[in-house]
């Protein structure tokens, strides 16, 4: 990997939900995989993280699997292990002591007003005293593994920014305790509006079946997309549609980008309907995911790839976390 030409360290994770769906394809993982081009990039299936959500033996067993699902889709989308670094959060366990010693330098009242714990609280139906430390504790660790690795920009969504805000406050202050270690990490923000789901709801999601894999087969990519809803106030092929609330017209964006001013007209127009719609879309998912479907299949056939891939990421990865762990321990004194 070459740094010098490169416009810095770019450090992502993912939490290891299994494979991929259509909405993390176009919202983070083409990002991920464009962004190679112009930084020195650091990709990493963040397992520590997953246990916050997995307090039970059934949920914590599926966590390996789901790695391996997820960087099959980082890889057959195209993260390149000869470009970027690949690897698992908990392979490089640096991250974990530095946790612990950042956690000693933020204050509780910091952790508390972040805007998504608050969410999460609400969420879980619980408070603050029957969540887990490592829930509360949840950005610190975050903190950890950008600056672990010096990371100057990080690709996030927008329900991450209040994450990057705390971990900006928390390399200030170790800055100005212990002198300048870290650079402080800027936000890069998707530029790609939120992905709407099947069911035209919310957003695509895997825990609300409103998705589709990108390792679907194309048989089943069209079974669903052909169960999806349109424009709700089109009942009849005759009514004009609305493609400005339409979720397949949005999907069309992205699958069928020149075929989009036509279709739009034709929906508008009651020229063509929805069936024929969603047979367009099917289409255009299926042709545009070819490739990719395909080279995923050629890399799960070759038994223990993935693995080695997560290996080299790990051990090129730990060169870099214990230099900085070095360096850490010895700015605070205990080394
Ligand atoms: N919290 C992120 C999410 O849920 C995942 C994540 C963990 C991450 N560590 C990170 C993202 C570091 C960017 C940088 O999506």
């Amino acid at each position: 990997m070459t740094t010098n030409a490169k416009k810095g360290r770019i450090f992502s994770g993912m939490r290891p939900s299994g494979r991929l769906h259509l909405g993390n394809h176009i919202g983070a993982l083409q990002n991920w995989v464009n962004l190679q081009q112009e930084y020195e990039c650091i990709y990493c299936a963040v397992d520590i993280h997953a246990l916050t959500d997995s307090a039970s033996k059934d949920a914590t067993s599926q966590i390996k699997p789901n790695i391996y699902e997820m960087v099959l889709d980082w890889l057959a989308a195209g993260v390149d292990p000869e470009k970027s670094i690949i690897f698992v959060q908990s392979h490089v366990r640096e991250v974990v002591i530095l946790h612990g010693i950042l956690s000693m330098f933020t204050p509780m009242g910091w952790l508390m007003r972040v805007p998504t714990f608050k969410e999460k609280l609400r969420q879980l139906d619980a408070t603050e005293h029957t969540v887990s430390y490592g829930l509360v504790g949840y950005p610190v660790l975050m903190t950890a593994d950008i600056i672990l690795y010096k990371a100057d920009t990080v690709p996030v969504g927008e329900d991450q920014l209040p994450h990057l805000e705390l971990a900006r406050e928390i390399v200030r202050r170790f800055n100005h305790l212990f002198g300048p270690t870290f650079p402080e990490p800027k936000a890069k923000l998707t530029t790609y509006p939120l992905v709407v789901g099947l069911d035209g709801q919310s957003k695509m999601s895997k825990s609300l079946d409103n998705h589709i894999e990108l390792a679907a087969s194309p048989d089943d990519t069209t079974k669903k997309v052909m169960k999806a809803v349109t424009d709700p106030n089109r009942k009849f092929l005759s009514d004009p549609g609305r493609p400005e609330v339409c979720n397949v017209f949005a999907l069309h964006k992205y699958f069928n980008p020149d075929k989009v001013d036509q279709i739009h007209q034709q929906c508008t127009s009651a020229s063509i309907g929805c069936v024929q719609d969603k047979q367009l879309l099917a289409k255009g998912i299926n042709d545009k995911l070819n490739d990719l479907r395909e080279r995923r299949q050629e890399l799960a056939s070759k038994k223990g790839l993935v693995e080695e891939i997560l290996m080299d990421g790990a051990a090129k990865a730990q060169t870099i976390a214990r230099e900085t762990l070095g360096q850490v321990m010895e700015r605070i004194g205990l080394a």
